[in-house]
């Protein structure tokens, strides 16, 4: 059943996290449908701008509404991640999400604050909910000194403020990921103190956490050996900090990374293992089995599992 997050947020709140997914394949699409009806787990699936760009979003909301009746009891809500006002007008007049993020993070809080709100209320016309993202997530680079990085993360003294003037239904914070496999460059890992400052002047509200993957050592081994050369610092948020950011009002904890480092392996070890085969489909079932397996792992993780 397509939900709305904000349903799921209210149950989850402080307890456990729902997984948001970005998908840009049919095996994908299939691969998270069956791991959500087989968990029993709420779940979103998201479309990026290069999603749209790679499948077109007609195609992608069609693989997502089919998995839908395929899955019947899947229960999940489609959103729009990362989206400027061209896709987050378009997502809205679609009819086909339940909520749009709007990414003004890198403008300034004034321009920040009136880009979000322009898209807030059009959304919520539709009863569509709305992601807004402050502070800067990526940027946290070695070159970088301390007061440089603080300058980037989301300052707590301003939450309060962009929510209300902005009326946004939930706040992806920089916190100290960054997307893509080379996370916490820097060595500082999640910043806990300001998750807590943040949710002490936003309680009950839904934080999100983007650059949520977890760049597992064993995988980029396996990629490396199937003569990938990922490189020696990758490495992303352990489950330890995954776990604890519940507590501190992390409602949703997006995905993308570690669906392509499998993607990546999968297809490594088939074209290494058996170089004889030229079939797509026989990596493409592999790499659906292996997708929902890790799936299941991470609803467990969020404590998710039987939570639909
Ligand atoms: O932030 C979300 C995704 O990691 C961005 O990936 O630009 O390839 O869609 P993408
Ligand atoms: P990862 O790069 O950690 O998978 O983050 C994905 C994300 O934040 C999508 O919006
Ligand atoms: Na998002
Ligand atoms: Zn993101």
């Amino acid at each position: 059943m397509h939900l709305s997050p904000e349903i799921f947020f209210k149950n989850c709140y402080g307890r456990y996290a729902i997984p948001a997914v970005n998908v840009f394949t049919m095996e994908q699409v299939l691969g998270l449908f069956s791991s959500g009806e087989k968990a029993k787990a709420p779940f979103i699936v998201q479309i990026t701008p290069a999603a749209r760009n790679y499948a077109g979003p007609e195609m992608l909301i069609a693989m997502i509404n089919a998995a839908a009746k395929i899955f019947p009891k899947a229960m999940y809500a489609v959103h729009m991640d990362h989206g400027i006002e061209a896709h987050a007008f378009d997502a809205i007049r679609s009819n086909d999400y339940k909520s749009v993020m709007i990414d003004a993070s890198h403008d300034s809080f004034k321009d920040n604050v009136k880009r979000t709100k322009a898209v807030v209320v059009e959304a919520h016309k539709k009863n569509i909910f709305v992601e807004a993202e402050l502070g800067v997530l990526s940027g946290v680079e070695d070159d970088l000194s301390i007061d440089e990085k603080h300058a980037r993360y989301t300052q707590p003294s301003e939450v309060q403020e962009f929510v209300e003037l902005t009326g946004c239904d939930s706040l992806a914070v920089a916190v100290g990921t960054s997307h893509g496999a080379y996370k916490f460059s820097g060595g500082d890992g999640i910043q806990f103190a300001i998750l807590e400052e943040i949710q002490r002047r936003l309680p009950e509200f839904p934080i999100v956490l983007h650059g949520g993957s977890a760049v597992n050592k064993e995988e980029i081994e396996r990629i490396n050996k199937a003569r990938g050369q990922l490189m020696e610092g990758a490495s992303g948020v352990s489950p330890e900090e995954i776990v604890k950011s519940i507590a501190y009002g992390v409602c949703k904890i997006n995905i993308a990374t570690d669906t392509r480092l499998l993607w990546t392996r999968v297809h490594r070890e088939f074209f290494r293992d058996t170089p004889e085969l030229f079939d797509p489909v026989i990596p493409g079932k592999t790499y659906m089995r292996e997708y929902e397996k890790f799936m299941l792992e991470k609803f467990e993780l969020l404590g998710a599992t039987n939570k639909a």
